[in-house]
């Protein structure tokens, strides 16, 4: 059984789905055994301990130094050893230490398709906009590795969504999030704890 610990920043849907999947039977052989959240306010946190996980709150708002808070992050996570860090909404960059402590064992989900509207800077609802911004007529999700960059590691799985031209940032986020997100976050999670993603030569194989 795969033992999970699911990062969050905010409201945790995409937390709710894995949830939700394993519930149903769609994912199998894994487990969320711990939530941690950088916001104390993060809805997520309560989704988490309705269901009986433990839900952490760790906030560099509470360290002195954003080092210290890296230090501690790495530390807490080396301490709860899960087998899969998933980030869900994580809007927290992740610290190189833990990067390496974990190789190919942290998965992030993106509200585009990679490489478009991704990296620094792109998060939330900004994605979006920038999308909508750009009139382009597709834009979806990405599941993908975390490496030593931001949003630069391997592709695991992508999903289309079509724009409306009627969009607003908000209804697309919505859309991206209910089309695309919820259903390849869980379907990742099920593909890695039934053994069927490996990484070669920097890109993802599934078998
Ligand atoms: C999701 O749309 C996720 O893709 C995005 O934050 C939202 C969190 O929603 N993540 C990023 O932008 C990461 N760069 P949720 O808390 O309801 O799951």
């Amino acid at each position: 059984m795969l033992k999970l610990l699911v990062c969050v920043s905010g409201g945790g849907t995409n937390l709710q789905a894995i949830l939700d999947a394993i519930d149903a039977g769609r994912i199998s052989g894994a487990r969320v055994e711990y939530v941690i959240s950088n916001n104390a306010g993060a809805y997520a946190l309560q989704r988490a301990r309705e269901n009986g996980i433990e839900a952490i709150c760790l906030s560099p708002r509470d360290f002195e130094s954003r080092e210290a808070f890296n230090d501690a992050f790495v530390e807490k996570v080396k301490a709860l050893a899960p087998d899969l860090i998933v980030l869900a909404g994580f809007l927290v960059a992740v610290p190189q230490a833990l990067v390496e402590a974990f190789p190919n064992r942290i998965i992030n989900i993106h509200p585009s398709l990679i490489p478009s509207f991704c990296g620094v800077g792109y998060y939330g609802l900004r994605v979006h906009e920038a999308a909508l911004a750009r009139g382009v007529r597709v834009t979806g999700a990405t599941v993908h590795f975390v490496d030593g960059g931001m949003d630069t590691g391997p592709i695991i799985l992508q999903k289309a969504v079509e724009v409306r031209p009627e969009d607003t940032a908000k209804s697309l986020q919505r859309r991206v999030m209910e089309e695309a997100e919820w259903q390849i976050l869980p379907r990742a999670i099920d593909l890695i704890a039934n053994g069927r993603v490996s990484v070669e030569e920097g890109k993802v194989r599934i078998k």
